[in-house]
């Protein structure tokens, strides 16, 4: 709407990064399903209202029992519905940009590192470091698997790179947080953000061990997630991480860990 207001005014609006929705399809889905289910309530009411049966009630128990099944059913599915789609859609557009913000702040990048970031997705948090970066490259990775974040790919991150003028200092590799194409030892800090809650018990062991495979000694390891974190702070102390922590982020929903090798 904004953009078409603007070109009916002969101003060209500047193209800004878009860094998707998480997990598009539940997001959208159970915002319909809320829709759908508060139709329900609303149809119903309107039904007590047209029959007269609104006056007669003093209490809602007077409601036939599968008329009050049906409303507190429906009622209690579209907020938790509303819940869920709200998160998902507040996280993705506002809650995440806070979140990557706190992150790179607390790397406190002097320039020259090889950062890499895992499940890069449309590289929030991998131009965020690319941003701080002098002579360092910012290296993503992910299997741009476009039912955990929308229109993620590699062009996508390339693209967001570019109009964040650090399309020189990134790189992005279709590749598997499973088995991270790189040698030992190649990066200084190694990130990932709202992935590991998408493995399952195993992948998230291999996925911790291959983080620290390829992470320098004395480098920095972070990850960010809603879930797992206690599992995942155990693996990282298992698998050599050191001064493994909890750092937080100012808000609630996002727990973050930190950890050196
Ligand atoms: C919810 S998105 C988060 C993206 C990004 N880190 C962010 O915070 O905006 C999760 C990402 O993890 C990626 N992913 C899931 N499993 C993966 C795996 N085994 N290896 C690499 N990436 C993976 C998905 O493709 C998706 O882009």
């Amino acid at each position: 709407m904004l953009r078409l207001i603007a070109k009916l005014h002969g101003i060209e609006p500047q193209e800004t990064p878009d860094y998707g929705l998480d997990v598009p399809k539940l997001a959208k889905g159970t915002a319909v399903f809320g829709v759908l289910s508060s139709a329900v309530v609303v149809a119903h009411v309107v039904g007590f209202i047209s029959t007269g049966m609104f006056l007669t009630l003093r209490s809602l128990t007077d409601l036939p029992l599968d008329e009050l099944l049906v409303l507190t059913a429906s009622s209690v599915l579209a907020i938790l519905a509303f819940l869920v789609s709200g998160f998902i859609f507040w996280s993705s557009k506002r809650g995440k940009f806070h979140m990557r913000d706190r992150v790179i702040a607390g790397l406190k990048l002097r320039g020259d590192e090889q950062v890499l970031d895992v499940g890069c997705g449309n590289g929030l948090l991998l131009i965020g470091a690319a941003q701080k970066l002098t002579t360092g490259t910012a290296v993503g990775v992910d299997i741009f698997d476009e039912n955990l974040e929308s229109h993620n790919s590699r062009d996508s991150v390339l693209h967001n790179a570019r109009l964040s003028g650090v399309g020189n200092r990134v790189e992005v590799h279709n590749a598997d947080a499973r088995e991270l194409p790189f040698e030992d030892a190649s990066f200084d800090v190694v990130t990932s953000s709202l992935m590991f809650h998408h493995l399952n018990k195993a992948d998230r062991e291999t996925a911790v061990q291959q983080m620290l495979r390829v992470l320098k000694p004395g480098g920095k390891l972070v990850i960010v997630e809603v879930a797992f974190v206690g599992r995942l702070r155990k693996l990282l102390r298992e698998y050599g991480g050191t001064a493994v922590k909890r750092a937080p982020l100012g808000l609630p929903v996002y727990k973050q860990i930190v950890a050196t090798k």
